[in-house]
């Protein structure tokens, strides 16, 4: 009986709690998004858990890091498989394994094959230290990304998580964040203050999951406020 209520308040997206997601981390790099969303959780700013982190670089940070904090971790890139498929049914294997509900990319520098982004369809996100649609799409990683916003000689910049879908940066926006950019700055500078902004900007987009406050209509995103 009280089963049957507690799904009927789910369904009608009632119930009061917020869920607690499986969270796996893609990464290449420095890890320092990871380590954001691991210190949001510890701060209890978050209820999820990262549960899995994939790196395609033995080097990233964020493999140490989630060794230090003993998150299952593995070094996984396409090289050690002999096709793109069984790379592809290797991560779909951990995916499950590990019952991940949402996967989440910070700086992972490869391409998600087709069949992950349809399994996983609405349930991949990425972070991307610029504005989108601006400065984003193949190429645009990276310091590249700094540079070309100094390039272009505007005044804000700024983070943007969005949904991951087949193409470059391209699905729709969750939530994003300005950055300004000031006079002297060069792009190291505007990717480390871009940097801090991404990492409150990652743990709110979670949230906002947790929450069940974003939903789809046409390919935007819809963020459900407080009546
Ligand atoms: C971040 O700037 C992110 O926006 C981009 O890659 C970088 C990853 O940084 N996609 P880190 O590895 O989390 O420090």
């Amino acid at each position: 009986m009280l089963r049957h209520f507690l799904l009927f308040l789910l369904k009608i997206n009632k119930f009061p709690y917020k869920l607690a997601l499986n969270l796996c981390v893609l990464a290449s790099g420095s890890g320092t998004n990871l380590k954001a969303i691991l210190n949001a959780a510890k701060q209890r700013k978050i209820s999820s858990k990262v549960v899995l982190v994939i790196s395609n670089n033995s080097k990233s940070g964020a493999l140490k890091t989630a060794s230090k904090n003993k998150i299952t971790s593995f070094h996984l890139s396409q090289k050690q498989f002999n096709s793109e498929e069984e790379f592809t049914s290797k991560l779909l294997s951990l995916f499950k394994k590990h019952k991940v509900d949402m996967i989440l990319l910070a700086g992972y520098m490869k391409m998600l094959s087709p069949q992950i982004i349809r399994k996983f369809r609405n349930r991949i996100i990425n972070i991307h230290p610029a504005l989108l649609p601006a400065f984003g799409g193949k190429g645009m990683y990276g310091i590249n990304v700094h540079e070309a916003v100094l390039k272009a000689g505007v005044k804000t910049t700024g983070a943007t998580v969005h949904f991951v879908d087949e193409v470059y940066d391209n699905g729709a926006i969750v939530i994003q964040k300005e950055v300004p950019v000031k006079p002297g700055d060069d792009a190291e500078k505007l990717r480390k203050r871009v940097l801090r902004t991404e990492h409150r900007l990652y743990p709110q987009a979670i949230r906002l999951f947790e929450e069940k406050k974003v939903s789809l209509r046409n390919n935007k995103v819809f963020i459900r406020t407080p009546k």
